[in-house]
């Protein structure tokens, strides 16, 4: 299924999409995430946003070069699994875009197909997420996963 993964997002081009399986993982087994299209997701983080997001609700502000990563996929009545979107957060240089705290929110469908990624194609189809991570968040936009299935990579 990871290969899958990875070489379904691989296709948008994405340099993240491309990498991020080689990061740590924070979850411990996929998690269903309602607020991700009820689909199986798991976190990652990579090696400029490991230490920081391992804090958890204790992280600071992100230092720029941070990417977050969840990969999501759904399995049918029949057993089978799908894959879903690959959702992305990376945090961008000062001024980047005041209104998401300078995060640059991507979300990328399993064909490779780029929905929309803030501040460049596609822009508008993102600016749900910047809604909800900053106004549930106490930790610069995230949102973490539930306690019971956090691990320190
Ligand atoms: C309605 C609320 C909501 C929306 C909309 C939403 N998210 Fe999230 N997001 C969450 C929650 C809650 C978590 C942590 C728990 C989980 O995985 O369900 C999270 C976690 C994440 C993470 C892991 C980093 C972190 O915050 O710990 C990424 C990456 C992410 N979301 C990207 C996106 C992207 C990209 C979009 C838009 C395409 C989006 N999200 C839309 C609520 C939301």
């Amino acid at each position: 299924m990871l290969d899958d993964l990875r070489d379904a997002y691989a296709r948008s081009g994405d340099e993240h999409a491309e990498n991020y399986l080689d990061w740590p993982r924070f979850s411990e087994r996929p998690y269903i995430s309602a607020t991700h299209g009820n689909r199986y997701v798991q976190n990652y983080a990579n090696e400029t946003a490991e230490e920081e997001y391992g804090q958890f609700e204790d992280a600071e502000v992100m230092p720029e070069g941070s990417v977050l990563a969840k990969d999501s996929f759904s399995v049918s009545q029949q057993g089978q699994g799908m894959i879903g979107p690959l959702f992305l957060m990376e945090k961008m240089e000062e001024g980047f875009h005041e209104a998401s705290d300078d995060w640059r929110y991507t979300l990328i469908q399993p064909n490779g197909q780029i929905v929309g990624t803030t501040q460049g194609e596609g822009s508008e189809n993102v600016e749900f997420c910047i809604a909800c991570h900053m106004e549930g968040s106490q930790a610069d936009s995230m949102l973490f996963l539930p306690e019971e299935l956090r691990v320190q990579p």
